[in-house]
């Protein structure tokens, strides 16, 4: 079978470094903000495929320990960079760990990533990857994690666009998650996505 592109380490790096970022919000997601607290979640905190992603600043805010996970060396050094924070930089196993304060960002290959976890936010992570990756991306989240999970998926109709962000039906949501439940789904409007019949967002807990 043929790899879908946005399964490569070398997509990513290539939209970094052409600075191919749509998928970067500007502030905090809305959807953290509101239903983060409500999770009860644990110290420690991972941010799957976090990019330059403000939630980590947000999150380790609220109290957390955060670790994201990220191929691209340019979001790592972005985060910080646009924090006014100077990063420790190391050597840790197959990753190099970039850390100030109580965020750290191990930049590498999730799929390489061990330990546990006390929670984690996935918004943007599992519908950047194509469909053959994601039961593989699904099942490394539940073995690092022993808490809860605040998931956004998204949805549209995918014979009118190709991802990433690819549609996740709620089916295959709670196939990979079978403790997920559904609670919100809000509606995407972005001129971008009207264009291809209109996208939803679901905000999924565990
Ligand atoms: C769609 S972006 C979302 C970033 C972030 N979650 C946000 O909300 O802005 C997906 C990110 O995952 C990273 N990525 C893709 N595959 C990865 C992998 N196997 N391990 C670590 N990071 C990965 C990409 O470089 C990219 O920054």
């Amino acid at each position: 079978m043929n790899e879908h592109p946005a399964a490569t380490s070398a997509f990513w790096r290539a939209r970094w470094a052409a600075g191919q970022i749509a998928f970067h919000l500007a502030t905090p997601n809305p959807s953290l903000l509101k239903h983060w607290p409500s999770l009860g979640a644990g110290h420690e905190v991972l941010v799957p495929l976090c990019g330059k992603s403000n939630d980590l600043a947000w999150l380790a805010g609220q109290g957390h320990a955060v670790t994201g996970v990220e191929l691209a060396a340019e979001a790592c050094a972005a985060f910080f960079a646009e924090h006014g924070l100077e990063p420790t930089v190391s050597a840790e196993g197959r990753f190099t760990r970039w850390n100030a304060g109580a965020v750290t960002i191990l930049q590498g290959d999730f799929f390489d990533l061990d330990g546990t976890f006390d929670a984690v936010w996935d918004r943007a992570a599992l519908i950047a990857l194509p469909p053959a990756l994601r039961e593989r991306y699904a099942a490394q989240v539940r073995a690092r994690v022993r808490g809860p999970m605040l998931l956004v998926s998204f949805l549209y109709d995918g014979t009118r666009r190709d991802g990433p962000p690819f549609p996740v039906p709620d089916d295959e949501v709670r196939r990979l998650y079978p403790d997920a439940r559904e609670i919100e789904r809000v509606t995407v409007d972005e001129e971008r996505w009207n264009e291809v019949g209109g996208a939803e967002e679901v905000v999924w807990r565990t």
